[in-house]
């Protein structure tokens, strides 16, 4: 069975990072960064992290189109790994949704300049926003705004969503929305604290309810063994008995 999880390394060193990707490689899809982007510089980052699998950059870029292109460019590649003939690039890229359809085409037009292989994901609304902020941030209710957002991600062009679990089964009834592929943070195995995540669900139901990626940060990495946490997820996963 493919291997479904992306470990979201945040809020920790280069280290300590390296650390739990050498203990999960082969066990999870690949990492998420985030925060380290920043400390690292994303070529630095990128060249570390697909030694353990694929690698999901986080940024959320979110601005106007033409800094949206701007900013993009760093996650494609650069000149002198070009020149020998090398794609250093993440498999999956997000941006924000809420940046509007001009915002998220820059990027898409980016990565085809540079043929690039990465995804482009749309986030639609954050799993750490409740229904009544979503109204007060968005204006309407999050399956609504959720809906918007995806759509105008597939018109600019983009590959997947990210969304929480709550919301797969009814983005999945739209047809023209089931070719993008669902990226799912907010996932908390039965009995593991919520933290500042919303709108969450257990791993089981997320892939029931059709993820086909899920991002899970410290109910990985701050358990006491991380390894053990992948693997019993792992069989969680497994039970529910969807190939992809
Ligand atoms: O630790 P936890 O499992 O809550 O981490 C979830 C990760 O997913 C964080 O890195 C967060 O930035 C990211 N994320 C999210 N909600 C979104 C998009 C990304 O929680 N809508």
């Amino acid at each position: 069975m493919g291997k479904r999880i992306i470990v979201a390394l945040d809020g920790m060193s280069e280290e300590k990072a390296i650390e739990i990707a050498e203990m999960l490689k082969g066990e999870v899809w690949g990492f998420k960064v985030n925060d380290l982007l920043d400390t690292m510089g994303p070529r630095q980052c990128l060249r570390t992290f697909r030694r353990y699998g694929n690698v999901m950059a986080d940024p959320k870029l979110c601005d106007i189109p033409n800094t949206m292109s701007n900013r993009s460019r760093a996650y494609f590649g650069d000149s002198e790994e070009r020149a020998q003939g090398l794609v250093i690039a993440p498999d999956i890229l997000t941006i924000m949704a809420c940046a509007g359809i001009d915002g998220m085409r820059a990027v898409v037009e980016q990565r085809n300049e540079f043929f690039s292989y990465t995804e482009i994901a749309a986030v639609t609304v954050l799993t750490s926003i409740s229904e009544e902020e979503c109204n007060l941030i968005f204006g309407g209710p999050v399956k609504s705004k959720v809906l918007e957002f995806a759509r105008t991600a597939l018109i600019a062009g983009c590959d997947a969503l990210v969304c929480s679990p709550q919301e797969l089964v009814f983005l999945n009834q739209f047809p023209e929305l089931q070719r993008l592929t669902k990226i799912t943070p907010g996932i908390r195995p039965e009995g593991v604290s919520a933290q500042d995540q919303k709108r969450i669900n257990t791993p089981y139901q997320a892939i029931l309810n059709g993820a086909d990626l899920l991002v899970i940060g410290r109910a990985i990495t701050q358990a006491k063994n991380p390894l053990e946490a992948v693997q019993t997820i792992n069989e969680e996963i497994a039970e529910a008995g969807i190939e992809k």
